[in-house]
């Protein structure tokens, strides 16, 4: 055997030699070595991660269904099933609670806390300070939301006399089980008339400094606008009792941003204020923007699609004086029914595609 000889050196422009079949034709990438947020280590964690959020994502389509039920369905059906009433409703309807005092929170009440209106009734009445002021009360269900850390006296005032009933016994079942905010539960007062009536002052204690007399630091208002025929003049009314630096708080329901929603509210209006005293199908936008005084801020949850209104309004002295003969002229709700009715019986005709 000879011996082995060493393959010829190759030659420098020689043609590069063939890729074998199995060879892979690009280069291979560098694996990333392991380091410690390296995948192999934080994938348990993150599918415990993605598990987690899987199950909020079911919980959370659940909710909104539910919640989606709760208020669209009872809207569908209203829209397309309206009904009418042979007579008109009179635009001050407001005389049904006392008839319907009794059962409004089992009904009302009821279906409010379903989609969410108690929450944001908390968060409103949760910002109010010093002396206060509520007006159209009803049977209190904000009561149960005042911090009374910074409340120094709270007066609930509504022209219903049933209805106010039914919060004093509300405001006394709290006190008794100690669920009042605060802990202190003092001054809280009663009052059964009317809020264009005279309101007299808050109660202030021995040696308390009173820069405005007569005023209140902080008025309330839930769901007031929509029973009353005049809704302008009533936010005038409480920019008379707040003080200057004062705020108004307001949480009312009227007209949506859609068209074809507020064309069923039109609709069934009537029965509904005929039914329970408010009429659901207000342009609040517009009465706060007539009302003289100053929008600190409106808010419109867009989950009920527009038809909540959280409102803060404050005085505005200026606007207030050049409103002020407009607004105390505001037509009378006797001169009110017939144009009512009219617009009532047009709202019957009108259908849904013209
Ligand atoms: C829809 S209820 C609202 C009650 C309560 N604020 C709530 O959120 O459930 C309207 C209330 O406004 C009261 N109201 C209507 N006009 C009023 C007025 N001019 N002065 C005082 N209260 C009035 C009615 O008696 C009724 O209790």
């Amino acid at each position: 055997m000879g011996a082995k000889s060493s393959p010829p050196p190759r030659k420098q422009n020689a043609v590069p030699p063939k890729p074998l079949p199995f060879a892979p034709r690009s280069k291979p990438k560098p694996v990333p070595r392991p380091t410690v947020a390296s995948p192999a280590r934080a994938a348990p964690e993150l599918s415990k991660n993605a598990q987690k959020f899987r199950r909020f994502g079911l919980w959370g389509a659940l909710a909104c269904a539910a919640f989606g039920g709760a208020y669209m369905v009872p809207l569908a059906v209203s829209m397309f099933n309206p009904e009418s009433l042979p007579y008109p409703v009179p635009e001050d309807a407001s005389d049904r609670y006392d008839r319907t005092a009794k059962t409004y929170d089992e009904t009302v009440g009821a279906s409010e806390k379903s989609i969410g209106v108690d929450r944001l009734r908390r968060k409103l009445v949760g910002q109010a300070e010093g002396h206060v002021l509520e007006v159209s009360a009803g049977t209190g269900p904000s009561l149960a939301h005042y911090n009374f850390k910074k409340v120094r006296s709270l007066t609930l005032l509504d022209q219903s006399a049933p209805m106010v009933e039914i919060a004093r016994q509300k405001w006394n079942e709290l006190k008794q089980r100690d669920e009042v905010a605060g802990r202190k539960s003092g001054n809280v007062e009663f009052r059964v008339q009317s809020a264009f009536d005279p309101i007299e002052e808050p109660k202030h204690e021995k040696d308390e400094k009173v820069e405005e007399p007569g005023k209140f630091d902080t008025v309330v208002q839930a769901h007031g606008l929509c029973s009353t025929a005049q809704p302008e003049r009533l936010l005038h009314r409480l920019g008379q009792v707040v003080t200057r630096d004062g705020k108004i708080l307001l949480l009312e329901h009227g007209y949506s941003y859609f068209g074809w929603l507020n064309l069923s509210l039109d609709r069934n209006a009537p029965v509904r204020a005929d039914k329970y005293g408010c009429w659901w199908n207000k342009d609040i936008g517009a009465i706060v923007r007539n009302s003289g005084l100053e929008i600190v801020k409106i808010s419109r949850p867009w989950y009920h699609l527009g038809t909540t209104w959280w409102i803060e309004l404050r005085r505005n002295v200026e606007a207030e004086q050049e409103q002020r003969p407009r607004i105390e002229a505001e037509v009378q709700p006797k001169e009110r029914v017939a144009a009512m009715a009219q617009q009532q019986e047009a709202g019957q005709k009108r259908g849904w595609l013209w």
